[in-house]
């Protein structure tokens, strides 16, 4: 995660959503971050700079409006260390100040000395957030390229129902993760397959395969993380949805293809990581199947190929990368189904290899591309896997 190693500067300002800084505050020293944290003083009376102290084990920085040297000599201190500048929860009052360039706190002093990305995450009443001049502050921002976390609607503390509640932790992580990468895939379209598709023989049982969609899911966040727009087409997994990535569930290779298929045109990167089942059940029985005295033979029908439906209908520009699981004549295969589908790149891995396969968090692949290269990257986890994908996509789109 990009976060182990960076220093991240959690202003904290005054409402009732401050208590839920402190579990952003245990997640980011869980990811290997360092934490400042810096208090209004009406945050204070909403929660103990002691807390925030124990969880980042760092002195904690309450705005005093004591205008003394080393009050100066600290804020740019903090203003410079960060690699990320955070505001958790945003009242209304640091949004304004901060759409203004007004500097007349800690928090707003040390905000307008810094050159850290920002990330904002407003929480407060439904009306003083609808409100147009908070909206107008927000826009203000989003402008200027500070990267804003949406609250989340509900029930908020003053019993209202409406939108003004602190996003939760992922989502906050999420924000400020993205601000400290790269926006590289901005403005793309990615669609991404992942998982397994089950074909069903009767209403309670189906065929399959051990697919977990991990590295699919892995390419899906790490496109949204860039900045990509995403649209995930999965087959049931137990995983869940990565952030800032549209989801589009199916079950059978059918509807895999029917899913894939309305949603390619537009498309600039179309990966194909899903295991689909090549054969369907001739027949479903509408009723649960029996069991008799004899043996069973099922009938199997092909399914329909999604990836070569694809490359035989490309759309110029669009990079079309397919996968291929071997448990034998790896780069054989691999390459005959690179050129049959009409791929520019294919990701190859063996069943074989310790550390690949389809229930683990690494994986170790081969890229082949359209014109004959062939790379053979190290084992690595699934998100580096999927993040060299689209280095090697974003450098093929420029060639
Ligand atoms: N694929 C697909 N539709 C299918 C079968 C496969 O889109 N009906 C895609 C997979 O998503 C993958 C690539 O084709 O990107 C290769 O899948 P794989 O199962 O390895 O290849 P097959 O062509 O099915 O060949 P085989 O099963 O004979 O190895």
């Amino acid at each position: 995660m990009c976060l182990s190693g960076k220093t991240v500067v959690l202003c904290v300002t005054g409402g009732i959503a401050a208590y839920k800084a402190a579990d952003l505050v245990s997640k980011l020293r869980h990811a290997g971050a360092a934490v400042r944290v810096l208090m209004t003083e009406s945050a204070t009376a909403f929660i103990t700079p002691m807390t925030f102290e124990t969880l980042s084990a760092n002195r904690v920085v309450v705005d005093t409006f004591d205008r003394d040297f080393a009050w100066e000599v600290e804020h740019i201190a903090l203003a410079k260390a960060a690699d990320v500048f955070v505001i958790a929860p945003a009242t209304a009052n640091i949004i304004a100040k901060a759409a203004h360039g007004i500097a007349d706190d800690m928090v707003s002093t040390t905000l307008l000395a810094t050159r850290a990305p920002v990330v904002i995450a407003p929480a407060m009443n439904t009306g003083m957030y609808d409100n147009p001049a908070t909206q107008r502050n927000l826009e203000t921002l989003r402008a200027r390229g500070f990267h804003i976390v949406d609250p989340a609607a509900g029930r908020l503390a003053c019993g209202d129902d409406g939108r003004g509640k602190l996003a939760d932790t992922a989502a906050l992580l999420h924000g400020i993760e993205k601000a400290l990468t790269p926006q590289d895939l901005q403005g793309r379209r990615v669609l991404v397959t992942a998982g397994p598709t089950q074909e069903a023989l009767d209403p309670v049982r189906y065929l399959s395969n051990h697919s977990s969609g991990k590295q699919g899911y892995a390419l899906a966040a790490r496109a949204a993380m860039r900045g990509a727009e995403v649209t995930l087409v999965s087959g049931p997994t137990a995983l869940d949805t990565p952030a800032g990535v549209t989801l589009v569930r199916v079950v059978s290779a059918r509807e895999m293809y029917d899913a894939v298929l309305a949603r390619a045109v537009g498309q600039d990167f179309i990966i194909k990581a899903a295991a689909v089942g090549d054969y369907r059940p001739a027949h479903m029985a509408e009723e649960k199947m029996k069991k008799g005295a004899d043996e069973l033979t099922v009938e199997l029908t092909r399914n329909p190929d999604i990836l070569a439906a694809l490359g035989s209908c490309k759309r110029p520009g669009q990079l079309l990368c397919g996968f291929a699981m071997e448990t034998q004549n790896l780069l054989e295969n691999a390459s005959g189904k690179l050129q049959r589908k009409h791929c520019d790149m294919l990701v190859a891995n063996s069943l074989r290899d310790e550390g690949a396969g389809f229930q683990t968090d690494t994986n170790r692949a081969v890229l082949l591309f359209a014109d004959g290269r062939v790379e053979y990257p190290p084992l690595m986890r699934k998100e580096a896997l999927a993040d060299l994908i689209f280095d090697r996509l974003l450098a093929l789109a420029a060639e």
